[in-house]
């Protein structure tokens, strides 16, 4: 007999349920390719309202009554941003969305492009008219060929229906925009560095003050956010500041949306309300560990984030929170870790990545990451050393303290998060030789136990003849010939190889 089954509602599943959607409530739902479908879900709704019922002061108080922070890594209060630039001297200015999204693995601000690419514009064209800017970039990765394709559509088809360009609305309110491709160096993402890019310089990041609000692009005051912080900005004009300051938590409104990543059974991108616990983000809506071992950690905020541990899982998500616990909310990456997670080799591999973007402008960050990195290298190849630790903690606080950018005020913490919840894996590596997750093959030894049937499939697969034993019989693996590259373990089809 045929049972029949009703497909649940979107709200009915728990990878649902728990979200809610306002930087991406069109992604999806529309085709990003006809302007037509965005306006029918009020697209260009609250530019009209803007252009013609508010004065520039109007638009900038909402967006502060909002509370909106920049989701681009730091949180600064977009509206106080706006104010910033609106107040500083000039009649040339510059609104700049800030699409590089150089995080491994992030891709928040990729489907909104790519999925919603006209709510970045209009959240563009109404920051121009609060601050007096007619010029507009947005600097896309050239790695997103389909968000870039999108965007030119859309400027195109906002261009054609009056949206953009000369007297919109018939407000008298020009604003043009233009795209500039990136090359992908994780450093343009900073914002100095990112207009440096943009005039056609090298990008490297220079000294603040002066601000871009001051002096920005082309030395003109100029305001940088993020593509998820546009996002919101035509809801929050809609709806109004005070609606969006009714989700979240006293200091971290509205939602963020989220790149749910590792050893998670549900991933992909989720928006939820701030505030929300990563207990609720990890089980309810990312549905627990995929590998059905313990939860181990979650690292957060990107390359440059922290290391959150189990108990810590009732930790709200919100910006102060983050920082507290010492991680951040960075653009929004998500790594949910196991049991089998090594947190010495994380470290590590976050390190070697912000290591190797570091642009070698300050001594600090260029020559103290390298020095962190061989010691975090040794550490995981069997061969640290008793006073590594607090070199360590030693040498990355004072490249927090003393780098030029955020890239090295930030690339120690994966380090120093995990010190401060796993300095038993520490320990484990340099006092016991051993690596307690078993991840770091150096300190791995491989012992085949009593079961062994003696079917001499381990012997075949040992690349350097370190396994002896005949058919039928007990094998052996000789502890000076092994090179613990695990063939042997993953062959075995009896679990008769262990390892640690
Ligand atoms: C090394 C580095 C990389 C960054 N990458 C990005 C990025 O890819 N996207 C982004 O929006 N902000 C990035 N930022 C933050 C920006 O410098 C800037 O603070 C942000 O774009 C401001 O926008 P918001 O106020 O809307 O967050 C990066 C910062 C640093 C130090
Ligand atoms: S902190 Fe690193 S990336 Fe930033 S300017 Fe210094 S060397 Fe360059
Ligand atoms: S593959 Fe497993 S069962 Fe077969 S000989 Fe090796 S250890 Fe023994
Ligand atoms: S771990 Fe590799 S080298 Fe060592 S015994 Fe097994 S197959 Fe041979």
């Amino acid at each position: 007999m045929v049972e029949k089954q009703f497909v649940p509602k979107y709200k009915e599943l728990d990878f649902y349920s728990k979200q809610k959607r306002i930087a991406l409530r069109n992604c999806g739902r529309i085709n990003p390719e006809r302007i037509e479908e965005y306006i029918w879900r009020q697209g260009y709704e609250a530019l009209g309202k803007v252009l013609t019922s508010m004065d520039p002061d109007a638009v900038i108080e909402e967006v502060v009554t909002s509370g909106l922070r920049g989701r681009g890594g730091g949180g600064f209060p977009t509206g106080l941003k706006w104010k910033f630039a609106k107040q500083s001297p000039g009649a040339k200015k510059f609104v700049i969305c800030n699409a590089d999204e150089g995080d491994p693995g992030a891709f928040m601000d990729r489907s909104i492009l790519e999925g919603d690419p006209h709510a970045l514009i209009e959240g563009m064209i109404i920051a121009g008219y609060a601050m007096g800017a007619d010029e507009g970039y947005i600097y896309v990765r050239a790695e997103y060929p389909l968000a870039i394709k999108r965007l030119r559509i859309a400027i195109e088809q906002a261009e054609a229906l009056g949206l953009l360009g000369e007297d919109i609305f018939s407000s008298g309110f020009d604003f043009k925009l233009q795209i500039k491709e990136g090359a992908g160096a994780f450093v343009c993402g900073e914002e100095t560095a990112l207009m440096a890019s943009i005039e056609g310089h090298r990008g490297m990041p220079r000294p603040r003050p002066p601000f871009p609000a001051q002096r920005g692009l082309w030395d003109k005051p100029s305001n940088i956010n993020n593509v998820e912080t546009f996002a919101n900005v035509p809801q929050i004009l809609l709806q109004g500041g005070e609606w969006f300051a009714s989700i979240g938590t006293e200091k971290s409104k509205g939602t963020k949306v989220f790149a749910l990543t590792g050893k998670i059974k549900n991933t992909g991108l989720v928006e939820v309300p701030m505030g929300i616990k990563l207990q609720e983000i990890i089980f309810e809506i990312g549905g627990g560990i995929s590998s059905g071992k313990e939860f181990k950690a979650v690292q957060i905020g990107g390359p440059s984030g922290g290391c959150i541990p189990s108990e810590l899982l009732d930790l709200p998500v919100d910006y102060d929170s983050l920082l507290e616990a010492g991680a951040m909310m960075g653009s929004g990456g998500l790594v949910v870790m196991d049991s089998e997670t090594c947190m010495v080799d994380l470290a590590r591999f976050f390190l070697n990545f912000t290591q190797s973007e570091s642009c070698g402008k300050c001594t600090p960050c260029r020559e103290g990451t390298k020095r962190m990195l061989e010691i975090l290298t040794r550490i995981t190849e069997g061969e640290g050393q008793p006073e590594d630790i607090d070199v360590l903690e030693s040498l990355g606080n004072t490249i927090k303290q003393t780098s030029l950018c955020g890239l090295g005020q930030t690339a120690p913490n994966p380090v120093l998060s995990t010190l401060r919840y796993f300095r038993h894996e520490y320990d484990a590596h340099i006092k016991d030789r051993k690596c307690p997750a078993g991840a770091c093959t150096n300190l791995l030894s491989y012992y085949i136990e009593d079961n062994c049937k003696g079917c001499t499939l381990c012997k075949k697969v040992c690349p350097v003849d370190a396994i002896s034993g005949n058919v039928k019989e007990v094998h052996l693996i000789d502890q000076e010939i092994c090179i613990q590259c695990g063939a042997c373990f993953e062959a075995c089809k009896f679990s008769a190889i262990s390892k640690g």
